[in-house]
């Protein structure tokens, strides 16, 4: 049986794909190509370019492709982008999600995995935040995954969808074979612009405030190492596919970094001093939040093994450099064009 992976040419998704072609298993991409990029994907699965809210390309690749469960990553994902444009946001990911499951349900997928987030929390009273803290998001992009956790939840309590919702806290890092990493171009997560950043890409860094009611005045996250999130979603999935139940899942380590304790981490690692700025807040910040990461390993028995802010920096300056080398030697680049609905055959399919 085969799994689709929606934003599979993303960065999540890319590493998601790596994870389950390691598993032996066979899995279908389908990515509309506005934040991934073809060479992303592994050479095993096939990358069908279009929308994961068009129901009639979906249906067909379920019956092509003998699709079975779907892991659902496609979606805009920038907390500030979320602020300026909702609506983008509630189509993109709030409209295209219900699209997706109800072709889900229509055409008997089995297993659905939802890419979810600890937006959903917002700025909670309490952390860490386990599952049943009140969700409150405080940005758009929070709410647009909130909205779709509940339309997963409610529909698939009338079908009998077997679904795992898994709520990640901040993703960083890269495949520790240097197959994947986060490429994106205008990247704005904190790892990935301290990263480039200390390999002179970028002038300087910015703190987006400095006076957040925490022990240094910056904004404290959970970070994940990229792989180990995308093994909890192995894991996710051999749980349903065992007849296990439908879960809510926090992802993360449990444990919260400042913004100033990452450039720390980052220039120890990276072996540099580079410039930092302060700066205003960021609109739609929550000042701390971090994971009470309990069920997911109880309920999974997910072991993490990059559970190290050191680790998780080495690994994306490491991608970092690799995409330098690729550049310089101006290989692989992003495909011009490719039309919408083909499909690129993966060399190693199974
Ligand atoms: N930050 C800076 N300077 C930068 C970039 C980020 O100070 O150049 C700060 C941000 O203001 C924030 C922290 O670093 O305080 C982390 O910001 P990121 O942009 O790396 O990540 P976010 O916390 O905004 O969001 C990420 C994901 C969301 C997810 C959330 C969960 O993008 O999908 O983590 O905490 F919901």
């Amino acid at each position: 049986m085969t799994i689709l992976v929606t934003g599979g040419a993303g960065y999540i998704g890319s590493h998601m794909v790596l994870e389950l072609l390691d598993a032996g298993e066979r899995a279908v991409v389908l990515d509309d190509l506005s934040a991934g990029f073809p060479w992303a994907v592994a050479e095993g699965a096939p990358l069908v370019v279009g929308d994961s809210g068009d129901q009639a390309l979906v249906a067909r690749l379920i019956r092509d492709h003998g699709i079975d469960a779907i892991i659902h990553f496609a979606a805009s994902v920038i907390v500030p982008d979320s602020v300026r444009d909702p609506l983008g946001y509630y189509r993109n990911n709030t409209v295209n999600s219900r699209a997706l499951i109800e072709c889900a349900i229509a055409n008997g997928i089995r297993q659905f995995i939802f890419s979810s987030t600890a937006a959903v929390y917002g700025d909670p009273a309490k952390v860490p935040a386990n599952e049943d803290t009140p969700t409150q998001p405080t940005s758009p992009y929070g709410w647009s995954k909130l909205m779709s956790e509940i339309m997963l939840r409610d529909a698939a309590h009338a079908h009998g969808l077997n679904h795992m919702i898994l709520r990640y806290f901040n993703v960083a890092g890269g495949d520790p074979r240097r197959r994947a990493g986060q490429s994106s171009k205008a990247a704005t997560h904190l790892i990935k612009v301290a990263v480039e950043t200390a390999l002179r890409l970028r002038s300087k860094l910015e703190i987006f405030g400095t006076d957040y009611p925490t022990p240094d005045g910056t904004c404290i996250r959970d970070y994940i190492h990229v792989s180990d999130l995308t093994c909890a979603h192995l894991d996710a999935l051999r749980h349903l596919r065992a007849g296990g139940p439908s879960l809510t899942l926090n992802c993360g380590y449990g444990r919260g970094f400042s913004v100033r304790e990452v450039i720390d981490t980052v220039k120890r690692v990276a072996g540099v001093d580079f410039r930092v700025e302060t700066a205003p807040r960021r609109a739609g910040d929550p000042a701390r939040i971090v994971a009470d990461a309990e069920k997911v390993r109880t309920m999974l028995g997910f072991k993490p093994r990059f559970d190290n802010l050191a680790t998780i920096v080495e690994h994306a300056l490491a991608w970092e450099r690799e995409l330098m080398m690729r550049r310089a030697r101006a290989e692989p680049e992003p495909a011009a064009s490719t039309p919408p609905g083909s499909e690129r055959a993966g060399r190693r399919a199974k």
